[in-house]
């Protein structure tokens, strides 16, 4: 930690000044005791701070003293959380300053070290002190004020107790790393009504993010009145049901209820200031020219073909009823865009761009001629066109557009900021192009994804973005150097809500998670450490139930680890064991091995648990009775095959975390996830095990997966075979799958017994036939198919 020395009180204006003794006592104290800062649980993670001993003990008595009307909107964000036996303190100016005792000065400064969002915040024990540039530094220090306050400040039951309003004294200095600091909402595929959207903005401000992107159109649902149009929202804010099962599950799963909802004109202008206060920009997103179909429901003349019947979708995916270049969708955009403009101060406009289908451009003639007029090349310099149109429409306004890293292709828009979300390369070749660039690939912002076991999870679309996954994220890519790295503006979390519906489900996806990735953009990067994040997180938790957020546990969760080892003794034997572990330090873990649900009485970890059959294990971190986490449970098949290598005619193309021993690790993979399968794209699975001796065998269990979405099928069939001398071969048994597999995603036992009359055999082999190509009418028609494999069980 870097010591970070100043004075503790600075010389206010006018005629107080310190005594000189008070100031020696002071920094004595200050150098006595340096804390960590994990005590004073700050998120994100300031990028100076020490702590220093002693309190400022807040009551009814404290003076705020303000330097500028100004800097008001900062402090009101502090005394609507002070409220001492009813009342809250006294906000006076500072010229009228008339004791330094038991004072909150907020003072107006110019320092060039904290930029437009720092600030430096000293806590001693007469005076709490706050300096910034800028309202949003003084906001931003109330932010990590509040943070230090008893948690108790963020319950809506006052707290009377005056020892209970102690301040722990501390100095801060603080700025952010990156200045773009985002998290989005798609309000489309679910509505979420004005309430949420404000607790929302609380939320993110809370940690310091400047950004809220709001995604107000798509195929689902059009969510923002628009005077001029106003069947967007009669038409294309409602939709007949929604999808509630997997996209993959067929038939299609539905809730057979209308869903719908739109924002007023009114209702928008009131979130925006009420985002200003709490120092928030609002980005409107527009998508265009993809993602239209509630507007095309409500206007199909803004199609390419008016004849068809359009209606707003009721799953989410890529559809191909996209607006149409003509005149008439400009005129219409370019209205809809002058009534957005209005509403949102923000220099940005997000137009969208991504995930446009290019087959009705294709088709129609229209396009075909003005490619051809235009002297485009194809449907992609179409789309650059279009965005372009755009682009100098929103400049003539004085704005800018943001776009989805699709809008790269067919080349950028001159002044265009890309959001790189399929990965991170759109953002490397936008920065060297230099374009201002806002980074939130999938991998590591998408806060729709899984961020547990998806066994155990509610449904999400997929993927797997664990906490220390979004912490461990790193915005600048290595690739650029330093010139190109300034284009780097930040980052962003998007949440997508295809299935997420209630704002209970939508807290518990994006928290903490939003919190891992606001440390990320605000936080130098040398300050960053996940275990100490995980410590802040647990000490801070107690304020988000205050604030009643219904966050995630699932980063706390026990983890298992397996290990089979030879006894060195006796090197003939092994002994398997299974150690658990959670990033919580100083936590118990209490585990059962007899199905039920741990307790806080049940078995108490402490060394690796030994296993000799097979095994179900739950698993769940307590703090004395309180439960932490979640419970983890994990069954460990000990069998013949248990542990032991084996050799493959053709090598795997991916297994998926399972590694060298993916097959007998003990561990079979699940339906949801892809962790533990071993995959073969187009080759066949013919896995030998040699167990150096002959011996008998009753049965042997292989799992498969069918997953046609993800271009996985079962296999056509599975021999199991074996040999005395690896060479000469005896099918035993044999399965088919060929002729059903069907759409749907599941996972297929192969179970192959033995005959009685089968003799003790050395090696033993299992073939399964991949199935090649992707069949006709399949996506990938024609196309390596994929076979995934797990855990061959032998009896
Ligand atoms: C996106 O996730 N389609 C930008």
């Amino acid at each position: 930690m870097s010591i970070f020395v100043q004075s503790l009180y600075f010389p206010i204006k006018k005629n107080i000044s310190m005594n000189k003794t008070h100031v020696a006592a002071c920094l004595a104290m200050f150098m006595m005791c340096i804390k960590t800062s994990a005590q004073l649980s700050i998120l994100p993670q300031p990028q100076k701070l020490v702590a220093v001993s002693g309190s400022f003990y807040l009551n009814n008595k404290t003076i705020i003293y303000v330097e500028t009307e100004e800097t008001r909107a900062a402090i009101k964000a502090l005394t609507d959380k002070i409220k001492i036996d009813g009342t809250q303190p006294k906000v006076l100016d500072l010229n009228n300053t008339t004791t330094n005792d038991n004072v909150i000065f907020f003072l107006k400064t110019d320092d060039s070290a904290l930029g437009t969002e720092g600030y430096r915040l000293s806590v001693t024990p007469r005076q709490i002190n706050i300096r910034a540039n800028t309202t949003q530094g003084m906001f931003y220090a109330v932010q990590s004020l509040l943070q230090i306050m008893p948690p108790d400040i963020f319950s809506t039951v006052p707290l009377r107790k005056k020892s209970a309003w102690k301040i722990p004294c501390v100095e801060i200095e603080d700025k952010p790393r990156y200045s773009y600091r985002g998290l989005h909402l798609d309000v489309s595929r679910h509505f979420q009504p004005i309430s949420v959207i404000k607790k929302y903005i609380d939320l993110l401000a809370m940690y310091k993010m400047n950004t809220f992107h709001w995604h107000l159109t798509d195929d689902q649902g059009w969510r923002i009145a628009i005077k001029k149009y106003p069947k967007l929202t009669e038409i294309g804010s409602k939709r007949k049901q929604t999808l509630i099962g997997s996209l993959s599950e067929k038939p299609e799963r539905y809730d057979g209820k209308p869903h719908g909802g739109f924002y007023t004109q009114e209702q928008i202008k009131e979130v925006v200031t009420y985002a200003q206060e709490r120092c928030v920009t609002i980005i409107p997103e527009i998508e265009m020219p993809g993602h239209a179909l509630a507007a095309l429901a409500a206007y199909p003349e803004l199609s390419c073909d008016p004849s068809k019947n359009y209606e707003v979708a009721t799953k989410w995916g890529v559809f191909e009823d996209v607006f149409c270049p003509t005149d008439k969708t400009f005129d219409f955009l370019q209205d809809v865009l002058s009534e957005v403009m209005e509403l949102f101060p923000a220099k940005y406009i997000h137009i969208g761009g991504d995930e446009s289908p290019k087959e009705a451009w294709k088709q129609s003639k229209f396009c075909q001629d003005l490619i051809k007029k235009e002297g485009l090349k194809d449907e992609h310099e179409l789309q650059s066109f279009f965005i372009k149109r755009i682009e100098k429409f929103i400049n003539s306004k004085g704005k800018n557009i943001i776009g989805w890293d699709e809008i790269l292709e067919g080349g950028l828009a001159p002044n265009a900021t890309v959001m790189s979300w399929r990965g991170i390369e759109g953002g490397i070749t936008a920065a060297k192009q230099k374009h201002n660039v806002i980074m939130t690939p999938g991998s590591h912002c998408y806060f729709d994804y899984y961020q547990g076991d998806p066994e155990t999870e509610p449904l999400a679309i997929g993927g797997y973005t664990s906490l220390e996954k979004v912490y461990s994220y790193e915005p600048t890519p290595d690739e650029l150097n330093s010139e190109q790295a300034k284009y780097i503006l930040g980052a962003q979390g998007n949440v997508w809500t295809e299935y997420i519906k209630t704002a209970d489900y939508l807290e518990y996806m994006v928290y903490p998670r939003a919190i891992a990735l606001a440390e990320v953009m605000w936080s130098p990067k040398n300050r960053r450490d996940y275990t100490d994040f995980v410590e802040r997180l647990l000490m801070h938790s107690k304020r988000l139930d205050y604030l009643k957020v219904d966050y995630a546990t699932r980063a706390y969760d026990v983890k298992f680890d397996l290990k089979n080892q030879k006894n060195i003794s006796n090197p003939e034997t092994t002994t398997t064991t299974v150690s658990m572990g959670t990033v919580l330090k100083d936590m118990d873990i209490r585990y059962t091995t007899d199905g039920t649900t741990p307790k806080s009485t049940s078995n108490l970890y402490s060394q690796p648990v030994e296993i000799t059959n097979t095994t179900t294990l739950k698993a769940a971190v307590f703090q004395g009775s309180k439960l932490l986490s979640k419970v983890t449970i994990q069954t460990f098949y000990i069998n013949s095959a248990f542990g032991m290598k084996y050799s493959l005619l053709n090598a795997p193309k991916n297994t998926y975390e399972s590694g060298e021993f993916g097959l007998t690790n003990g561990i079979r993979a699940t339906e949801k996830s892809y962790a533990q399968w071993t995959g073969f794209n187009g080759n066949d699975m013919e896995v030998t095990l040699d167990f150096g001796v002959p011996r008998s065998f009753s049965k042997a269990t292989i799992n498969f997966l069918n997953r046609p979405e993800s271009w996985i099928f079962l296999p056509d069939y599975v021999i199991i075979s074996v040999s005395n001398d690896g060479k000469e071969w005896l099918d035993i048994n044999r399965a088919d799958f060929a002729h059903n597999r069907g759409d749907n995603r599941y996972i297929r036992e192969a179970k192959l017994q033995f005959s009685e009359y089968t003799k003790p055999k050395r090696f033993l082999k299992v073939f399964a036939k991949n199935m090649g190509k992707c069949p006709k009418g399949h996506p990938g028609e024609g196309q390596a198919a994929w076979l995934f494999a797990d855990e061959i069980i032998i009896d």
